[in-house]
């Protein structure tokens, strides 16, 4: 199809989600958050204490996911799930379950469904390599892991979640190295992506680079 995709992929707490909800704002394009469907499925499956290991069970939670999204706001079936879904313990289920192949095959069709006009901002780990490895503009967001810890505290607070700087770290290096090194859809950057570091960048900044980047497309 010749609607346009913005790829935008990078590690958790890039400024990844900033910056694509941002850059569909400015274009007014759609938005497609993919991290959000891995939390739902893991919401779910924390929710209904499916074993990491019953890899069917989660595809099927995953196939089947209640979702809906509409204005800023996260629906599971009709319960508004927005600010839960960012809980650490959820981000932490996601990443394990986004690591199985039937999970990531059953969650496909749902995000292409997201390209409809006049175009589509996605923001993920694999947008680029696997979902819209065709997209006009791809983009590979990165900042340090301090800088990245630092924005993780400053978004868990804000959002009325406590949190340490030394605990998120260790996460953040766990959750990157199991984003990193799985077997399936890894995070890397895609053939062709510009690389973004964005350590000593405010969001709209960043944003003005991304447009620019793709006003340079057409
Ligand atoms: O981006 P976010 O932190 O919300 O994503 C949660 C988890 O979902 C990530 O740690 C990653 O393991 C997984 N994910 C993925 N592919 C995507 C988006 C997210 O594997 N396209």
């Amino acid at each position: 199809s010749n609607i346009p995709v913005i790829a935008i992929d990078g590690p958790t707490a890039s400024g990844k989600g900033t910056v694509a909800h941002k850059v569909a704002d400015r274009l007014g394009f759609h938005y497609l958050d993919s991290g959000a469907l891995y939390r739902l499925t893991a919401l779910m499956a924390l929710r209904r204490g499916t074993e990491l290991a019953d890899e069917h069970a989660l595809a099927k939670l995953a196939e089947h996911l209640p979702a809906s999204f509409s204005g800023g706001e996260i629906l599971l079936a009709k319960e508004n799930v927005t600010q839960l879904i960012r809980a650490e313990e959820v981000g932490n289920m996601a990443s394990k379950i986004a690591a199985l192949p039937a999970v990531r095959q059953a969650l496909f069709a749902l995000q292409l469904g997201f390209r409809r006009a006049p175009g589509l901002v996605a923001d993920g780990r694999d947008m680029g390599t696997v979902i819209f490895p065709h997209a006009q503009l791809k983009v590979f967001l990165t900042a340090s892991t301090e800088a990245r810890a630092q924005r993780r505290y400053k978004q868990l607070i804000d959002k009325g979640f406590s949190a340490n700087i030394e605990d998120l770290l260790s996460d953040l290096k766990a959750r990157d190295d199991r984003d990193t090194y799985r077997a399936i859809a890894p995070l890397m950057p895609a053939e062709g992506a510009h690389l973004l570091d964005t350590s000593n960048m405010t969001a709209d900044e960043a944003v003005e680079e991304v447009l620019k980047w793709y006003a340079h497309t057409k």
